[in-house]
């Protein structure tokens, strides 16, 4: 249906027909602040997509145009920008951008993006877009990487042009998502396997309508912050490259001589690890009360020793406790506003819906947005 009008809009705007590829955003549902520690994260792709309709030009230009967001954009393949330019366009020309750098040559081509992942609100609208551009890109190419490596070449772009440091999660699980199924990723070997969602459970999402923005601030001060922590335990033991590396005995050892906000942050990742490994297996045996204290405890860290939810993240979360065939939850994705993700009982999921739109209303007067969600595929082009 979407295709459908897609490739009209397409065809009346260039005179041609496109292919079209999507790529879906992604809730996670506990691993948070660990992928840039190479650690562990099991997130699940959503029905959100973004599709990107593509034809190659017979120039080197590449015109990009979209159904929702504002400006059209046209770039001379020759002299791309190096950097970010400070429109939703960065997320195409910076994979176009990496593209180049790795030595692949395409044509000049025409786009068309239509995004329906919420922006800024945690659910990996810009990965969604890098991954169906990169695919798009590559398609004009005739020469497709495997999507593993697709992930790591979008997150390159994010990193080195857009200029936020995230780590891998988003990319990935937007190219290697299954339906039905959560993906345990261990973000260091890139080794994955899924997890089935028991049937009957759905994820119900609920945005805070807070807005964060990950390109500036806080996110890349955290990255910083566990940095510290790796450059201190690696004069103990000179094996530590990353968090990942740090057991809780060592990380005791020294609780009173790091800086007490390095602690808190080395502590979160630490754990957190350990908690996703936990899920994985308490998910798999359908031990669902064991996944929801694990999720709640995760959001606790999040808010007390990393410091990345806001007030309404934490009232969206309250809010969900004691609501009938709850059984668990958490915010998603980097923090300062965004979503919670919510495990509900499939027959009490649209009462659970209503109850904490209507907790959170009263509790911020703000009118939240609540999504209905199943795990989903990964990117792929649209036949
Ligand atoms: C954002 C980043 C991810 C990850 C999460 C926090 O979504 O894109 O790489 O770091 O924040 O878990």
């Amino acid at each position: 249906m979407k295709a459908y009008e897609l490739r009209q809009h397409f065809e009346k705007l260039f005179g041609e027909h496109p292919r079209i590829f999507r790529a879906p955003g992604r809730v996670n549902l506990i691993g948070e602040h660990t992928d840039y520690n190479e650690g562990f994260v099991m997130p699940a792709a959503v029905a959100f997509s973004t599709y990107v309709a593509i034809a190659p030009r017979a120039d080197r230009k590449l015109v990009i145009h979209s159904e929702e967001f504002p400006g059209n954009f046209a770039f001379d393949l020759e002299n791309l920008p190096e950097r970010r330019t400070g429109s939703w366009s960065d997320y195409v020309l910076g994979v176009a951008s990496v593209l180049q750098k790795h030595g692949r040559t395409f044509p000049g081509a025409n786009l068309l993006v239509h995004g329906e992942v919420p922006i800024g609100a945690g659910l990996s609208s810009s990965a969604a877009v890098e991954v169906a551009s990169a695919l798009a890109l590559m398609s004009t190419d005739a020469f497709q990487l495997p999507l593993p490596e697709t992930a790591k070449l979008c997150r390159e772009a994010e990193n080195a042009f857009v200029g936020a440091r995230v780590g891998i999660m988003d990319q990935f699980v937007s190219c290697m998502g299954k339906a039905g199924h959560a993906l345990l990723l261990d973000c260091r070997s890139l080794e994955f396997q899924y997890v089935p969602i028991p049937p009957g459970i759905r994820l119900v999402v609920c945005n805070t309508m807070v807005k964060h923005d990950l390109a500036t601030g806080a996110y890349n001060v955290r990255r910083e912050q566990c940095e510290e922590g790796v450059r201190y335990f690696a004069k103990w033991d000179t094996a530590i490259r990353a968090l990942r590396d740090v057991s809780v005995e060592l990380l005791e050892r020294h609780a009173h001589d790091l800086p007490p906000t390095i602690y808190k942050r080395c502590t979160h990742v630490i754990c957190e690890n350990q908690r996703t490994v936990d899920a994985a297996r308490a998910l798999t045996e359908a031990d669902l009360p064991q996944v929801g204290r694990l999720m709640r405890e995760s959001h606790n860290s999040l808010r007390d020793l990393y410091e990345v939810t806001c007030r309404e993240l934490d009232i969206m979360v309250e809010a969900a406790e004691g609501l009938p065939g709850f059984c668990g939850g958490r915010m998603t994705g980097g923090g300062f506003g965004g979503c919670t993700i919510n495990l509900v009982q499939e027959e009490n999921a649209d009462d659970f819906s209503k109850q904490i739109a209507e907790r959170y209303r009263l509790g911020t007067g703000i009118n939240p947005q609540v999504y209905l969600c199943t795990a989903e595929d990964g990117a792929g082009e649209l036949i």
